[in-house]
């Protein structure tokens, strides 16, 4: 078992971040309050076929954890608990929304748990107002045209935009500020 780091106390947050919405970002701050750095780590899945590709995934995140040295990014695959061995980190963190996330959550974390007893799950819950957010549902309402200003961070909704070569539109403050 690889010892902790000597830059203190690591929580590898794994998921496919396709893309990172305000929900994650807020399990990340709520994560920072326990440990002294987070992890978000990107499974690199060749069965899946994301909207974004990792290297776009890893930009995003890069981007909106800019100035934050206690975030980092990282992409794995193979075994979750094989990757936070690797790094030295003792804590998987994992955002639960509602209960129906619960029993998949629990089935994983049992199985790393037996996979490898040395490492810990750490749940944490969002604000309530991120509840019903998750990445599909994000990118669902994209599609349709709806409104998902306040559910991502600005550079996922231009990176939206640049992917469906939609135009972006006017920030709200601007628009006010011509109509005066
Ligand atoms: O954001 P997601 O898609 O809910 O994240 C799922 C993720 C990446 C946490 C999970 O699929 C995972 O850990 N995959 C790595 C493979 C692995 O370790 N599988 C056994 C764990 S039960």
């Amino acid at each position: 078992m690889s010892k902790p780091s000597r830059r203190g106390s690591l929580a590898v947050f794994p998921g496919s971040f396709d893309p990172i919405t305000n929900g994650h970002l807020d399990i990340v701050h709520r994560g920072l309050s326990l440990f002294d750095r987070v992890r978000m780590a990107i499974l690199v899945n060749l069965e899946k076929r994301p909207l974004f590709t990792v290297e776009e995934r890893v930009a995003i995140i890069r981007e909106t954890s800019r100035g934050n040295p206690r975030v980092e990014v990282d992409t794995f695959s193979g075994l979750l608990v094989d990757y936070a061995e690797r790094v030295g980190a003792r804590v998987i963190l994992r955002g639960i929304r509602a209960i129906s996330d619960f029993e998949f959550e629990f089935q994983m974390a049992l199985m790393n748990r037996r996979l490898n007893p040395r490492i810990e799950t750490v749940f944490m819950m969002p604000a309530e107002s991120y509840s019903y957010v998750s990445s599909r549902l994000v990118k669902e309402v994209f599609q349709l045209g709806g409104r998902i200003q306040g559910l991502v961070p600005p550079v996922v909704e231009k990176r939206l935009h640049e992917k469906y070569g939609t135009p972006i539109p006017p920030r709200r403050t601007a628009r006010l500020r011509r109509k005066r």
